[in-house]
């Protein structure tokens, strides 16, 4: 009887070590498998309107979860104006969210088209934006970034052939739908050396870096 309790111990204790492995080597984003990559760019126009008639009552105008409806669980609620929550969130996480719901968020898989739900995470990934820092992000990343990113963030710009690594391409949607601001931040920051990304901690501010980061996401969803 002890042996078995012992038995039953170890086995326990071996379940939760791989469960906590687990949990730290997989990427969140990589185990959803509720998350279809979009056709098409996701059209933030488009998720307002599909916002403003499904998510306003709870979300609010602003995005800081001062809806009617979210009265009752107004401690639950998430600012999308919060730029340290935002940081850390990847689009993809939005959308598992927005499609399986968490209560009280409720689900919207048997209301929305993936297509519709991409539009409306993106919707709310531009309360981030403010107009006078994104045009500071475009104009550093065309001085700084755009002759091996491109222009476009297709990673095809006119110096892109001499490196050792391809630059990313910030347009392709199934890569920077699990890319989160803070991970780019830190490539950023301190490069990539050994395959070409060089750093930028000396050559721009933190908040230049962010705003950059801001235009980046720009490739990935249209207006
Ligand atoms: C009935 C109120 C309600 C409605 C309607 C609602 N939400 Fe939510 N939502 C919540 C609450 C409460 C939370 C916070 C709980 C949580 O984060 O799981 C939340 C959290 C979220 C989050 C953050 C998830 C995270 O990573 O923590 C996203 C994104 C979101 N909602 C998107 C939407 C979208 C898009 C719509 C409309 C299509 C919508 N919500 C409609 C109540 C609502
Ligand atoms: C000299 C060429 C070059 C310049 C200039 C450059 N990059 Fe890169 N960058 C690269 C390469 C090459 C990679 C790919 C590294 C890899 O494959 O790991 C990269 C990777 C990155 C990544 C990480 C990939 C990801 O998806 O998270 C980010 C973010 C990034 N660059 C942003 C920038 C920004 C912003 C600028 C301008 C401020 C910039 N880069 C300037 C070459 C460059």
């Amino acid at each position: 009887m002890r042996i078995f309790k012992l038995l039953v111990a170890i086995g326990l204790i071996g379940a939760t070590v791989l469960a906590i492995t687990a949990a730290r080597t997989i990427p969140a984003s990589d185990k959803k498998e509720s998350v279809v990559v979009p056709e098409s760019k996701p059209s933030a126009s488009n998720g307002k309107a599909i916002y403003d008639e499904h998510c306003l009552k709870c979300h609010g105008e602003t995005g800081s979860g001062e809806g009617e409806d979210a009265k009752k669980f107004k401690n639950e609620m998430k600012d999308f104006n919060d730029q340290t929550f935002m940081r850390k969130e990847s689009p993809a996480e939005f959308f598992d969210k927005v499609k399986k719901g968490d209560k009280p968020m409720p689900a919207f898989k048997d209301d929305l088209t993936d297509q519709e739900m991409w539009d409306v995470v993106f919707y709310i990934w531009t309360f981030q934006n403010k107009d006078d820092l994104l045009a500071q992000g475009r104009q550093s990343y065309d001085e700084k970034c755009s002759k091996c990113h491109g222009a476009s963030g297709d990673g095809k710009g006119p110096e892109a052939g001499d490196l050792e690594e391809e630059p990313s391409d910030f347009t392709d949607l199934k890569q920077m739908l699990s890319n989160t601001s803070n991970d780019m931040f830190e490539a950023i920051t301190d490069g990539e050396k050994d395959e070409g990304m060089p750093a930028f901690k000396k050559k721009l501010s933190k908040g230049e870096r962010w705003n950059v980061i801001n235009h980046i996401w720009t490739f990935v969803y249209e207006d």
